[in-house]
C-alpha cells in the first residue's frame, strides 16, 4: 500500500513538474531536475555589469517587474570588478542568502543565454543585453503566468522556479511580425501590447506597414498633407464585393512623438522596428495628398481609396519631384527609427498608368529597357544610392517584397533583403542565389489574418479556415536548401493584413496563438519541433492572455 501511495505521489509530482515547465519557444537544450529555487528570505541579484547602461536596464527592469508582480524584492549587489563576478557568488551577499548571479561570457552569441536553476541559486550567463533579457523571459515563463503578464496575483503565497539547466539560442536572427495599419489603424497602446507578446516569445522584428492605398499613418513634417488628407477616408470598412463604403469618416496617424515612444518601448524589449512605406505601388493615399507631383494623371480626381484590392493609382516614378519626395520621407524615417532596416514595399505595383504617361515612356527609353517593371527598379536604385551616401550611422539596409525580383535587379546589387511572400520558398531561393539576404513570410500559411479555423464563430476575414495553428506550426522554413545558401536566410515572419479587421481584439484573436507557432519556428532547432508537444506547452498560455487582456483563438485550448 505504502508503495502505491509513494508511486502515486511520485506521479503527481512529475505531472505537476511537467505542468510548470512549458517554455515557448522550446529552448535548444533543456534538462529538468528535481526541486525548486524558492524566493524566501533575502535573495540577492549579483551583477558585474552595473556600469553598462544597457545591461543595467535589463536587470533593473526585471527587478521592478518581479517586485510588482510577486512582491519579491531582490537586493542588488554590483561588484566593481567584472572579473570577480565569475567567482563565488557568496562574495556578494551574506552567507546563507540565496542568489541570482549574472555572468558575462563574451564568447557567446548576441541572443544566446544559459540559465541554471538549483535549489540554492540561479546562474545566468550571456554576452549581451539581448541574451540576458531572454534569460529573464525564460525565468518568467518558469513562474506563474501573472509574472509575464505584468499583473500581481495575491493568491500566490510562495514564489519559486523549478530546477533546470538551459542552454539556449535562436535558430534564426529574424523572428518577425508585420502589422498593416494602412487599412485600419489601432494606435500606440495596441502596438505596445503586440510588442509585449512578441517579446514574451522572443520575437525581435516588428515590421510596421504604415502606408497603403487606404491610408498614410505616419506624420512626415515636410509633407503635412500626407496626414491632413492621406490619413483619412470616407469609409470605415474597406469595400469588397457586396460590402459597400459606409460613408463613415475614418482614419488616424502616428505623430513623431508617438513613434519615438513606441520605438523606446520596443528597444527595451529587444524588438527592432522596420517601418514600411510601400512605394511606388499601394500609394493611392499619398497620391491623393499630393496629386500635383505624385500622380501619373494629375488632371484627374484622386482620393484615399475606399476599397480593397490593388489600386492602379501608383506614384509617377518619372517625376523628379516624386523621387525627391521618396528621399525626403526616407530621411525622416531614418531619424525616427534607429534600427538596421527600412522596408520600401514593392509588391503588387501595376504599370498600367506608367504605360500611358509620356514621361514614363521617355524614361523607359532613357534607361534602355522595354519592361515597365524596370522603372520601379530605377526608382529604387536612386533611393538606394541616396541611403548609401549617408554617414554610416544613418545608413539602412533596404527590404523589398519579392515581386522586385521580376525586374532587372542587377543595378540594386546584393546588399538588399527580399521578403518572400508569394511562392515564398522559390522566391527566397532565387534571392539567395542572387546573393541577397531573404526572409520567409509565406502567404500560405504565415498570413495569420486569414481565418484560423472553420468554426462558425470565426470573424470575417480572408481564407477558408485552412491556415490552422497546426498548419502554421508545421511549415518548415529553409527546408531542402543547400548549405551554402543557408546563411542568406535571415529568418521567418508572420504577416497580418487588415482589410477586414477593424477592431484590435480581432487582430489579437487571429494572431494568437498562430504567432506563437511562428515564434517557435524562428527560435527552436528544426529537429526539436513537434506540434503535439507545442500544443501541450501552449495550454497554460490561455491564462497569460486572459491576465494580459488580449483575445486569442480558444479552439486549441482544452
Ligand atoms: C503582399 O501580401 N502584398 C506583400
Amino acid at each position: 500500500m505504502k508503495k502505491i501511495v509513494f508511486a502515486l505521489l511520485l506521479l503527481v509530482g512529475i505531472s505537476l513538474q511537467a505542468q510548470e515547465i512549458s517554455i515557448i519557444p522550446k529552448p535548444a537544450k533543456m534538462d529538468v531536475q528535481n526541486g525548486k529555487f524558492l524566493f524566501n528570505g533575502k535573495v540577492v541579484i549579483c551583477y558585474p555589469v552595473a556600469k553598462d547602461v544597457d545591461f543595467r536596464k535589463v536587470v533593473d527592469n526585471f527587478v521592478v517587474e518581479l517586485k510588482e508582480t510577486t512582491g519579491v524584492k531582490l537586493a542588488k549587489s554590483t561588484p566593481k570588478k567584472q572579473k570577480s563576478a565569475f567567482g563565488d557568488a557568496v562574495k556578494y551577499g551574506k552567507k546563507g542568502d540565496a542568489h541570482i548571479v549574472i555572468h558575462i561570457d563574451g564568447d557567446m552569441a548576441e541572443e544566446e543565454y544559459k540559465l541554471s536553476v538549483t535549489t540554492k541559486r540561479i546562474d545566468i550567463t550571456a554576452a549581451k543585453p539581448a541574451g540576458l533579457f531572454y534569460a529573464f523571459q525564460t525565468l518568467k515563463q518558469l513562474m506563474p503566468r501573472n509574472v509575464m503578464a505584468g499583473v500581481p496575483d495575491e493568491s500566490i503565497r510562495e514564489w519559486s522556479v523549478p530546477c533546470v539547466e538551459i542552454a539556449d539560442e535562436p535558430r534564426f536572427s529574424w523572428r518577425g511580425f508585420m502589422l498593416d495599419e494602412g487599412r485600419h489603424f489601432y494606435g500606440k497602446e495596441e502596438i505596445k501590447k503586440i510588442i509585449d507578446v512578441m517579446a514574451t516569445y522572443k520575437m525581435n522584428r516588428f515590421h510596421w506597414h504604415l502606408t497603403e492605398d487606404q491610408g498614410w499613418r505616419i506624420e512626415i513634417k515636410k509633407y503635412p498633407k500626407l496626414t491632413e488628407i492621406g490619413a483619412w477616408r470616407d469609409s470605415k470598412v474597406c469595400a469588397w464585393g457586396d460590402v459597400k463604403p459606409d460613408g463613415i469618416r475614418y482614419g488616424g496617424f502616428y505623430t513623431h512623438e508617438e513613434i519615438k515612444e513606441v520605438v523606446e518601448y520596443a528597444k527595451e524589449r529587444f524588438v527592432e522596428i522596420i517601418p514600411e512605406v510601400d512605394i511606388p505601388g499601394h500609394s493611392q493615399a499619398a497620391v491623393a495628398s499630393y496629386p500635383e507631383f505624385l500622380a501619373c494623371d494629375p488632371e484627374n480626381k484622386h482620393e484615399v481609396w475606399l476599397s480593397q484590392g490593388v489600386s492602379s493609382d501608383v506614384i509617377n516614378v518619372a517625376n523628379p519631384l516624386a523621387v525627391q519626395f521618396a528621399k525626403d520621407v526616407i530621411d525622416e524615417l531614418i531619424e525616427l527609427f534607429p534600427f538596421g532596416y527600412l522596408h520600401l514595399g514593392g509588391d503588387e505595383c501595376p504599370t498600367y498608368k506608367w504605360e500611358r504617361n509620356s514621361d514614363c515612356q521617355a524614361l523607359l527609353k532613357e534607361i534602355g529597357s522595354d519592361k515597365y517593371r524596370d522603372l520601379q527598379i530605377h526608382f529604387y536604385k536612386q533611393l538606394l544610392d541616396h541611403v548609401a551616401q549617408k554617414p554610416v550611422e544613418k545608413q539602412r539596409k533596404l527590404v523589398f517584397w519579392n515581386e522586385v525580383l521580376h525586374g532587372n535587379t542587377e543595378s540594386l546589387g546584393k546588399d538588399i533583403t527580399i521578403m518572400a511572400w508569394i511562392g515564398a520558398d522559390r522566391a527566397a531561393k532565387d534571392a539567395a542565389m542572387r546573393g541577397m539576404t531573404t526572409i520567409l513570410s509565406p502567404q500560405i500559411p504565415y498570413y495569420i489574418n486569414r481565418r484560423q479555423s472553420k468554426l462558425e464563430t470565426e470573424p470575417k476575414s480572408q481564407g477558408h479556415g485552412d491556415e490552422t495553428v497546426e498548419r502554421v506550426y508545421n511549415y518548415k522554413p529553409m527546408n531542402n536548401v543547400d548549405e551554402e545558401l543557408q546563411p542568406k536566410y535571415l529568418g521567418v515572419q508572420a504577416n497580418f493584413w487588415t482589410e477586414w479587421v477593424i477592431e484590435p481584439s480581432v487582430v489579437q484573436y487571429l494572431m494568437l496563438p498562430r504567432l506563437v507557432a511562428v515564434a517557435e519556428a524562428g527560435w527552436t532547432p528544426a529537429e526539436e519541433r513537434d506540434y503535439d508537444d507545442f500544443i501541450g506547452r501552449l495550454q497554460g498560455e490561455a491564462r497569460y492572455y486572459q491576465l494580459k487582456g488580449v483575445d486569442y483563438g480558444k479552439h486549441v485550448f482544452k
